[in-house]
């Protein structure tokens, strides 16, 4: 069981909202002037991960304060509760242990009084030795070639995942061409089934339930596809395998439970590449780099299990974020890789933090009177910079921006590695010194304008600075720092969830669109109109049935 405690009723936030109104008067200029070991204080390594949070608007009191609400909300004891396997998913009744996914050092752990890291480990050698087979050759097509395609058939937890850390480590990846079919719309899996050959693709059908309407039409379009290029249903077992929680529906599609790799109810979707839906992974870069990623996850897990909350990375980005959320109004948080194999990792958090924190009923069950999860946006830099950045220089709203960038490229080319790090450090330091009135009219005096000219353009040219940033520079990206950093988000989502006093691991609100898309679907079918809906519904069903 989780703590359920209103954040805003404890003493710390009574402090917080006094203090809130000083600091609120001071930029962070200010404060870095204030205080030469502004850097070092606010500033903490895990590994090869720097975490810089010094240019945000805070002081020592305020991370005091900030950590002292974290300990009034007991986060030591949901900490504590997530990793002894309770079922702090309380609206299914469900453990949540993604941390026993990568728990390489092998503790047990329990669920129900079982431990869980024999069936664990027990698929993961099955995900080795499957990759080793498919890698090498070994394993044969239906005509006896040996696979070149992999096609990952699944959404949203069961496709993002896969989707952002193969790209994100594609410089580690082998000979094998990895495709994601997700949506629904057939134009994904006729374009990428186009210039593919059945004798040398697998299939891999990820869906925990196995029941999801997208994945499940998606496989069974592959399939026919499949049969009709030649395969045989006896075939089958050659060229589709499973990553499901679901054994019966596997077996019912037609695949060999053999080649189903399992998993539980205790992984959530959004938190399963660490599972058997990172097969993809393992396929992509090896298993041992799969392992890699894995034992990055499992050093931050012992991190935020085990370290201070002040040095606690996980702990620090979720108290920044509920500062400027809860206080400051800030409505999203934009997350921004200057790294381009890491293009999807905005992507990616945007269902890990969005699905998880977007909720507006508290874990008593009542309505909430403060904001919880914020809108989770991103792309990579400097892309970024040259298209939404103005926002968040000189727009209106306050936008806490994570600046991530890896100290050494992968692709030393040239100058563009340093010209890409200018670019990051620039970005945080002009987002937090803005450019004053008088700096920009001496510039433009120095320029040769005239007065009346400088008087003219001078206020669209000042910047208000003072807005906050997180830089995190990684030394490298690899599997291991990768699956470290994924960690370090997953776990700041958790510490919001545990002061927002919600529950981060279920998602109702993904149902109702469903339930209702299945009830129109037959509605489609005829040519008569509908009439039993609203009239928009109705309007625009109608609409559709006469163009098509
Ligand atoms: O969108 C809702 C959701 O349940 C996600 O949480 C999940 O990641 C996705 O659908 C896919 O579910 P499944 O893996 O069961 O197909």
């Amino acid at each position: 069981m989780l703590p359920k405690v209103n954040f805003t009723e404890t003493e710390a936030y009574k402090y917080l909202a006094d203090h809130f109104i000083d600091i609120n008067q001071k930029s962070i200029k200010d404060l870095f002037a204030e205080d030469a070991d502004r850097f070092n204080k606010f500033s903490v390594f895990f590994e090869d991960i720097l975490l810089d949070y010094s240019k945000n608007r805070i002081s020592d009191e305020t991370l005091a304060l900030l950590i002292q609400l974290a300990r009034e909300c007991k986060l030591d004891e949901a900490i504590k509760s997530m990793y002894n396997g309770d079922k702090i998913n309380e609206t299914e009744d469900r453990s949540v242990l993604h941390i026993a996914l990568r728990n390489l050092s092998n503790t047990p752990i329990l669920v129900d009084g079982k431990d869980v890291m024999p069936e664990v480990n027990a698929v993961l050698a099955k995900m080795e030795k499957f990759s080793n087979s498919i890698i090498s050759g070994e394993w044969k097509g239906y005509t006896g070639k040996a696979i070149t395609d992999i096609v990952n058939i699944g959404i949203g937890g069961s496709d993002l995942g896969p989707v952002m850390v193969t790209e994100a480590l594609k410089h580690y990846k082998n000979h094998l061409n990895i495709h994601f079919v997700s949506n629904i719309d057939g134009t994904h899996i006729a374009e990428t089934l186009a210039d593919l050959n059945a004798e040398t693709t697998l299939f891999l059908v990820a869906s925990k339930t196995f029941t999801t309407q997208e994945t499940m039409t998606n496989a069974h379009s592959a399939r026919t596809w499949f049969l009709e290029k030649g395969g045989k249903e006896n075939d089958i077992a050659k060229h589709f395998a499973a990553l499901s929680t679901n054994a019966k529906d596997v077996s019912a599609f037609g695949i060999d439970t053999e080649n189903m790799f399992e998993f539980w109810d205790w992984v959530g979707g959004r938190y399963s590449l660490w599972s058997a839906i990172g097969l993809s992974i393992s396929l992509s870069i090896g298993f041992d780099n799969f392992k890699q990623l894995l034992a990055g996850a499992h050093a931050t897990d012992n991190h935020f299990k085990t370290a201070e909350f002040e040095n606690n990375l996980p702990v620090i980005l979720g108290l920044l974020g509920v500062w400027y959320i809860n206080f400051y109004n800030a409505e999203t948080q934009v997350i921004l890789p200057y790294d381009q194999y890491m293009h999807r990792f905005a992507a990616y958090f945007q269902q890990g933090d969005m699905e998880s924190n977007g909720k507006h009923v508290d874990r008593n069950g009542n309505e909430v009177d403060y904001e919880t999860g914020p809108i989770i946006w991103g792309e990579p830099g400097t892309n970024g910079q040259h298209a939404f950045y103005q926002l968040i220089h000189q727009g209106t709203r306050i936008i806490p921006a994570d600046f991530i960038a890896p100290a050494q490229s992968l692709n030393p080319l040239g100058d563009h590695h340093p010209i890409l790090l200018s670019n990051f450090f620039a970005q945080t330091e002009a987002l937090m010194n803005g450019k004053t009135e008088e700096e920009v009219k001496a510039e433009l005096k120095k320029e040769g304008k005239s007065d009346a000219e400088i008087e003219k353009i001078a206020p669209f040219k000042v910047f208000e600075g003072n807005r906050p940033t997180n830089s995190i520079l990684l030394k490298k990206v690899t599997p291991y720092t990768l699956g470290s950093l994924v960690a370090i988000y997953e776990h700041k989502i958790f510490v919001q969830g545990v002061i927002w006093n919600i529950f981060s691991f279920d998602q109702w609100g993904v149902e109702l669109g469903k339930q209702l898309a299945k009830k129109i679907l037959p509605e489609l079918a005829g040519s008569e109109n509908v009439s039993s809906h609203d009239s928009s519904t109705n309007g625009l069903i109608n609409q559709y049935k006469a163009w098509r």
